[in-house]
């Protein structure tokens, strides 16, 4: 799209959003949590929404993001954070797709819950629960409290009585001990209305009735949201005549796989529902950000079905409360929307929104000391014996020894750079910069020594894009084994592609940049990945040199400086984007 589109857009969208707002309904954009943030379960407590999203084997795991507006929402912090609250589970997960699953959060005599599946770990408990008292804080989240799970997606209900349920996949319904983990005699309360995998179930209590509202019809293009109600919590569930009360199946619409929803109050009595959905249609081929998280307005008249207002990228309905960043609290996480302006110094810590695949090798990344012996700083990344393919199934090494850190990449159109210092001293010494969807599908471009073929070794960039490989010498008046920096950059122009180049990071403008490759989104879309999403990010390996867990002793660190992850539109149709963050205030500013 054309800036000047851009402009014309902004101007149409204020121009209508002012109309609207004197009807005192709102208009606010899909998706809310934009990138990879599939089957969102959200709660509304005093003033502030939480909510929880599927992470599978990414680590930190279960994300828990923080509103008072509905549109603005803060990381503040992870539910799983640390090893120790599931030991061995991470290292012992081969699969790609494996791991948590979609989570439900509750809150409940002051205590908020996280109950959730993990897949993977045969012959251990599978169910998990987490209890804090404080969301804002990784720490205040509990170790874990496993329980059976024979089925995915736990709900967490309390009945009036004091009874705690736990509905799963099927649709089952188990009472449950919340301290022990006990689970009774599995109920069956409904089949769904014969879509497949019904599941993703979240029972609410209203007027009398038990609503059981679920998922059906798998998590691709033909996900729906549907619905059943009864006066008894074991059943007989009588379903809704206007199944599905929400899906976007079998419609050309931009925004499809609506499914997997959850309903809440906001504090003036109004409902909403948030689900997920994937901004792909209608070709429904390139969708490299996965399953993203969708609000839409609910009416919910006493007595009465729920009313789901369709997903589309724009939106109205009730008022959204002020707009308000002011998350009180441990306060370090970023806005979903945010950049990231990452300089790593020391003693900060690395970035909430940094996240690795699998629980990262103790010490891999660490923030360099300033003035430290070797003079380096910034993220300090040990080489991990395993490139990033390095698939498990093998050796448990394996899954170990994978050094990747990234973030989500959060909207359609970004610019994503880094500057690497690194020096590699024998072959196939790699450290670079990656779109990554699973193990088996990335588009890297890494810094690496190479013998050529007279085994002299020469500093070379190598673009591999899925198994795709070019090779471009590192000028050599770059200096780089002098100390000299490379930035290495990941933008998106349109997008269906990644152009990944790089440049002399000390040279003022940006007349050294050489791009070095380019590869279609729809390498990262669905495929080993259509439950994931794209992470951008850096990482380093010695691709198999070594032995268990290392790499041969003095293999140099990798350091990365100035990580800048910008957004710079948000697509909401196949034709519209809004513009984000400095961008969309300048268009207004300019109105
Ligand atoms: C709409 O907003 C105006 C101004 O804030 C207020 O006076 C009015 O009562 C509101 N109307 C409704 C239906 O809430
Ligand atoms: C759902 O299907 C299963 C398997 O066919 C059956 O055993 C169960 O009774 C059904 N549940 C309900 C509530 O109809
Ligand atoms: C305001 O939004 C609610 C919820 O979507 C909807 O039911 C109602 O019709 C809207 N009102 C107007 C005036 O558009
Ligand atoms: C290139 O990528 C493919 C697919 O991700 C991977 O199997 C292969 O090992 C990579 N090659 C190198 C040299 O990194």
């Amino acid at each position: 799209m054309k800036i000047s589109a851009i402009f014309t857009l902004g101007l149409a969208l204020v121009g209508r959003s002012a109309a609207a707002a004197m009807e005192n309904n709102s208009t606010y954009y899909n998706p809310i949590l934009p990138g990879w943030h599939s089957d969102p379960s959200c709660i509304h407590v005093s003033g502030t929404f939480y909510c929880v999203t599927s992470t599978f084997i990414a680590f930190p795991g279960l994300p828990i993001y923080a509103s008072k507006d509905l549109v603005n929402w803060k990381h503040v912090s992870h539910v799983w954070t640390r090893e120790s609250q599931l030991p061995g589970y991470s290292w012992a997960t081969k699969g790609q797709q494996e791991g948590m699953y979609a989570a439900t959060i509750r809150f409940h005599d002051d205590v908020f819950y996280v109950i959730c599946e993990y897949l993977g770990v045969g012959g251990k408990n599978s169910g998990v629960l987490f209890k804090s008292s404080d969301p804002l804080s990784d720490s205040s989240w509990s170790d874990a409290v496993t329980f059976p799970a024979p089925k995915i997606d736990p709900d967490l209900f309390w009945d009036d009585d004091g009874k705690v349920y736990v509905a799963t996949q099927g649709i089952i319904l188990q009472e449950m001990n919340l301290d022990t983990g006990e689970m009774s005699e599995a109920v069956s309360l409904w089949n769904g209305t014969g879509g497949v995998w019904p599941e993703g179930p979240h029972i609410y209590k209203r007027d009398g009735y038990y609503y059981l509202m679920i998922a059906e019809g798998g998590t691709a293009e033909d996900h729906a949201i549907t619905i059943a109600r009864s006066k008894n919590i074991k059943g007989p569930y009588e379903p809704y005549a206007n199944n599905p009360i929400l899906s976007n199946r079998g419609t050309q619409e931009y925004f499809q796989t609506v499914g997997h929803g959850d309903l809440f109050q906001d504090g003036e009595g109004n409902w909403w529902g948030t689900s997920l959905a994937t901004r792909s249609g209608p070709a429904y081929r390139s969708y490299p950000m996965g399953r993203e998280t969708v609000l839409f307005p609910v009416t919910w008249n006493t007595g009465e079905w729920p009313i789901l207002q369709p997903v589309r990228g724009k939106m109205s309905g009730w008022p959204l409360p002020p707009a308000n960043r002011d998350i009180p609290g441990s306060g370090d996480g970023p806005f979903v929307s945010d950049p990231d302006v990452y300089d790593f110094h020391e003693p900060s810590t690395i970035p909430r929104n940094l996240i690795h695949w699998r629980v990262p090798r103790d010490g891999a990344f660490t923030i360099a000391a300033d003035g430290n012996n070797n003079n380096k700083k910034g993220l300090q990344v040990t080489l991990g014996r395993n490139s990033l393919s390095g698939l498990p199934g093998g050796p448990e090494p394996a899954a170990k020894a994978v050094s990747f850190l990234g973030r989500r990449q959060t909207h359609s159109l970004f610019t994503f750079s880094v500057d690497l210092d690194f020096a590699p001293q024998a072959a196939g010494q790699e450290a670079g910069v990656v779109a990554f969807l699973t193990q088996a599908a990335t588009i890297q471009l890494g810094v690496v020594l190479l013998d050529d073929d007279d085994s002299q070794q020469q500093l070379s960039f190598r673009f591999n894009a899925s198994g795709k490989i070019t090779t471009t010498d590192v000028p050599a008046e770059w200096g780089v084994g002098s100390g000299e920096a490379i930035r290495l950059e990941i933008r998106m122009v349109k997008p269906t592609e990644y152009v990944f180049s790089a440049m002399l990071a000390s040279s003022s403008s940006s007349s050294s940049k050489v791009e070095l490759g380019t590869a279609s989104a729809e390498l990262l879309s669905g495929g080993s990945g259509s439950f994931v999403g794209t992470l951008i990010g850096v990482y380093a390996t010695c691709n198999g040199a070594g032995k268990g867990l290392d790499c041969p002793e003095g293999t140099p660190n990798a350091y990365f400086n100035r990580w800048r992850y910008t957004g710079n539109a948000q697509y909401i149709s196949e034709t519209e984007a809004v513009p984000t963050g400095k961008g969309a205030c300048k268009v207004r500013k300019t109105l």
